[in-house]
């Protein structure tokens, strides 16, 4: 178990303020500035940001990202989904069988969960309320669904002290090689840009022994804007990550698919 000073990094020189106390470089300084934030403010840690760089079209993810980035879609967001996804669509109950299934397969006195892709924090927030984690990361690229994330925690008397809140991208995770305790990932592997290198970065900040509870949807639904899965892909993809075989297992509710792996 890390603290958070040890588990959020730098995503560009992977550095974290304790093994690089000194200014490293540029990155760096702009890092330390962001990291002083917590736990009053949101961090922003994607590369280009970091960088310094300011983003410009040609900067743009694909369409299966991007969509999350419009402020109409995270208003809808879990205005419109959770009774969709309780007849059937997104586990058997909806959201909360979801919850009790992950904390489940977490176990007891968690240290640092991560909710990676949390979009406006359906998990993290429910975490938060139960109170059995040190820690709790949210982290997601899109800057709307953090700030939906931001409000329905005030509405849940969540205090930003209790989820430090992240905006960073999958393809550079800001957080140092076996810092994790857990990561949920829920609904999200779909709207990557690169499924195999997200389960890669998180497979690297995972502790030994720490937890991955991801869920996805599969074929038949076409991949015309989100890549959905077979079952087959979805365990070569947590294998390559590195994964052990004997440790991932995949479940399917017809198109929906949970994958629970153990580093
Ligand atoms: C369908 S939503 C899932 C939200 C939430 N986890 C849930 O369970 O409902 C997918 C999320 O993945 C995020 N996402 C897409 N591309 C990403 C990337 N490159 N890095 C981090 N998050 C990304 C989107 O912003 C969006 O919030």
């Amino acid at each position: 178990m890390s603290s958070l000073e040890e588990a959020i990094a730098c995503p560009v020189c992977h550095k974290t303020l304790i093994n690089a106390p000194q200014d490293c470089n540029q990155c760096h300084s702009y890092f330390r500035n962001e990291v002083a934030k917590m736990p009053s403010s949101s961090l922003d840690l994607t590369p280009a940001r970091v960088k310094g760089e300011i983003e410009d079209a040609a900067d743009a993810k694909p369409l299966r990202t991007e969509l999350f980035r419009l402020p109409i879609i995270s208003f809808l967001y879990e205005r419109i989904l959770p009774p969709i996804w309780a007849m059937g669509l997104r586990n058997l109950g909806g959201i909360e069988i979801e919850f009790q299934q992950c904390v489940e397969f977490f176990g007891e006195n968690l240290g640092i969960v991560a909710d990676i892709s949390c979009g406006t924090g359906i998990m993290a927030r429910r975490l938060a309320l139960l109170r059995q984690c040190e820690q709790i990361l949210a982290l997601d690229y899109s800057e709307a669904m953090l700030g939906q994330l931001q409000q329905q925690m005030q509405l849940d008397g969540i205090l930003l002290s209790q989820i430090t809140i992240i905006r960073g991208d999958i393809a550079a995770l800001p957080f140092a090689a076996n810092a994790l305790d857990a990561v949920y990932s829920g609904a999200a592997m779909h709207c990557w840009p690169d499924a195999e290198q997200g389960i890669r970065n998180i497979y690297q900040a995972l502790r030994s022994g720490g937890k991955l509870f991801a869920t996805t949807f599969l074929q038949p639904l076409p991949s015309i804007v989100f890549r959905f899965f077979t079952l087959d892909e979805l365990q070569q993809i947590a294998i390559a990550a590195g994964f052990q075989p004997d440790s991932v297992q995949v479940e399917t509710h017809g198109v929906y698919a949970i994958i629970r792996c153990v580093k």
